[in-house]
């Protein structure tokens, strides 16, 4: 079990009944991997901050991962009764304090400063954390880089203003993208998009065009590099197409999500949109207006470099690490795959939780006091760790009489590194089957 203190970065937290995170994660609260010279998600972090002009913005790596409830969550606008702030979601070292889900936590500490800095954006990239399913895409750490830019309205008139930010934009190069598809600035219809409260439509849309603009330039930059990576010249000239699909985030309105077309298939891959101006005041930025994003490194490295599993980036394999070189973008040499062995395991819900039971495959489900089928992907974890490349919920059933719920799951045994033998599977499902007796009070069947 945990300790009833946590150390990190000279600050000492208790833990108390909130607690939830586990002894096996908190190695990876130091590993750091963007700041690991030649890791690839190191470098993805570089050439995308290239994009960004220190002048303009301050960029913070080394913001430790223990933030308080009230930086993750209140401040950025969370209804109190969000998913997001369930034990089932989100890591607590207790109860006021959590390891970060997104950059966002450092939203309005880092507004607060920028003029002392001298700046007016910032990029924060850091690891972040969070309770999810087990595949080939999700692992409970991984990284992101939050950007902000915001735009002063002091001593100026709205026009002014607007004119400002056009010609800004106008400065900027032009993004090697085509848009296919964009929603409205500002939806109508069932679930309208505010302007916030003190901004004009002309500046909302002024300052989603900057964002759009300077997020095109993102993708742009980096579909080239992949493309390079891949050594195909010809398409890294080729134009990468992009869609903006309007979005919800408790903290901008309106909000947009920038998808890209990938392999015939279109990929989520940041969230943005214009920042609440509650949020700006709360954080002594009364006079600006401004934009800000959050984007996942890893997805973002796995497209560039091609990289087929998310537990490699953690991964110590030379054969792995030795592909990367700063600066230069190569893609991806799979090594030879392991065999995968699949293990089953079904089990009643404990009695009276029926209700409450697991979702659809991959869905996170239950309430506080049900079956979460994070908690049995974190008892997997716990067990296997990286020797577990996913698990599936495979039947689900309900007695018809006594009405308790049954699922069944497939545990995926596969290491990136080895051959498993027969013998260390089976103990290892051995040990899962025994933990979830003990630890989840369900009945195996
Ligand atoms: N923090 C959001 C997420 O993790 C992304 C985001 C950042 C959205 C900044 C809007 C603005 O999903």
């Amino acid at each position: 079990d945990l300790p009833n203190t946590l150390t990190l970065a000279n600050i000492t937290h208790n833990t108390d009944t909130h607690t939830n995170i586990p002894p096996t994660l908190l190695p990876y609260l130091t590993r750091n991997l963007h700041l690991t010279p030649n890791h690839p998600i190191s470098n993805t972090r570089l050439i995308i901050e290239s994009l960004f002009p220190s002048s303009t913005f301050a960029k913070y790596n080394t913001l430790p991962p223990i933030v308080t409830v009230a930086q993750n969550f209140d401040c950025l606008g969370f209804p109190s009764d969000h998913v997001g702030r369930s034990r089932s979601d989100t890591y607590y070292v207790n109860k006021y304090t959590v390891l970060r889900t997104h950059t966002s936590a450092h939203q309005a500490e880092k507004f607060r400063t920028l003029e002392r800095e001298g700046k007016e954006g910032y990029l924060i990239s850091a690891d972040v954390y969070r309770r999810d399913a087990i595949d080939r895409s999700h692992y409970p750490v991984f990284h992101q880089m939050e950007g902000a830019r915001l735009f002063s309205r002091r001593d100026k008139t709205s026009g002014q203003l607007v004119d400002e930010i056009l010609k800004d934009l106008e400065g900027m190069p032009v993004p090697n993208v085509e848009v296919v598809e964009s929603c409205k600035l500002f939806e109508e219809g069932e679930n309208p998009v505010q302007v916030e409260k003190g901004h004009s439509v002309e500046e909302a849309v002024a300052v989603g065009k900057h964002l759009q603009r300077q997020l095109e330039l993102v993708v742009s930059k980096v579909f080239s590099e992949a493309a390079l990576a891949a050594g195909d010249s010809v398409a890294a000239k080729e134009k990468v197409k992009v869609r903006w699909v309007s979005a919800y985030f408790p903290f901008t309105s309106p909000s947009y999500e920038l998808e890209v077309l990938w392999n015939g298939e279109w990929l989520e891959i940041l969230g943005c949109g214009v920042i609440r101006q509650n949020l700006l005041d709360y954080a002594g930025q009364k006079e600006s207006i401004g934009w800000a994003f959050g984007l996942g490194l890893e997805r973002i490295a796995m497209l560039m470099y091609g990289i087929p599993d998310i537990r490699l980036f953690w991964s110590g394999d030379e054969r792995f690490l030795e592909q990367f070189k700063e600066g230069v973008v190569k893609r991806f040499e799979p090594f030879s795959k392991y065999p995968q062995c699949f293990k089953d395991v079904a089990f009643w819900l404990a009695e009276g939780r029926g209700a409450a039971a697991a979702g659809g495959a991959g869905v996170a489900a239950g309430t506080e006091e049900g079956f979460h089928e994070n908690d049995f992907m974190e008892l997997v974890r716990g067990v296997g760790g990286d020797l577990v490349e996913d698990v599936k919920l495979i039947d689900e059933f309900t007695h018809p009489k006594t009405g308790r719920k049954s699922v069944c799951y497939r545990i995926n045994y596969r290491s990136l590194e080895r051959t498993l033998t027969n013998e260390e599977v089976d103990e290892l499902q051995n040990k899962v089957r025994s933990q979830l007796e003990e630890k989840m009070g369900v009945q195996l069947r």
